[in-house]
């Protein structure tokens, strides 16, 4: 089949678009560590406030790592403010107790949605002590914009 110059090139075009997107999703997923969820684990969540497992959200620290234990709610996350060790294993145990919130902390892997209902775990490690900005990354209402906390890494203590 006798295929014309300008054919050939937009179909090789076409295909490199397309093998960078599969670039795209290869480098960002693997290389950035991204995993499905893999968790489930249920809540009533009008009772969230109630409920043994998030009546006191907090940090807890032991010799193996954290537990961090928080929930989103129109317009804030509590707490607040959490502290972790660098270079140990922090599993975040998160729900919401009315819509769908997102849980981001921007320059990290950490970025799951908080459903009403649910409960999303899921453990990561932080290297680089230091500030990170926790973002809601779900649009959940008109306070969306405003509803951030913080998260502070610790140098381990020797
Ligand atoms: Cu919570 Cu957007």
């Amino acid at each position: 089949m006798n295929v014309p110059l300008y054919e050939k090139i937009w179909m090789w075009a076409a295909g490199g678009i397309i093998a960078a997107f599969i670039a795209i999703v290869l480098v960002t997923g693997v290389g950035g560590a991204l995993q499905p969820p893999s968790h489930v684990e249920t809540i009533d969540p009008t009772q969230v406030f109630k409920d043994p497992r998030f009546a006191h959200p907090a940090v807890t620290v032991d010799a193996n790592g954290a537990t961090v234990v928080a929930f989103g709610m129109m317009y804030g996350f509590t707490p607040a403010e959490i502290r972790v060790p660098a270079g140990k294993r922090v599993t975040f145990r998160m729900t919401s107790t009315d819509v769908t919130h997102g849980f981001l902390i921007v320059g990290t892997n950490a970025n799951t949605m908080l459903v009403p209902g649910y409960v999303s775990q899921f453990t990561t490690v932080f290297q680089r002590p230091g500030e990170y900005l926790i973002v809601c990354n779900e649009y959940c209402g008109l306070g969306h914009h405003l509803m951030s906390a913080k998260l502070i890494v610790e140098e381990a203590k020797p």
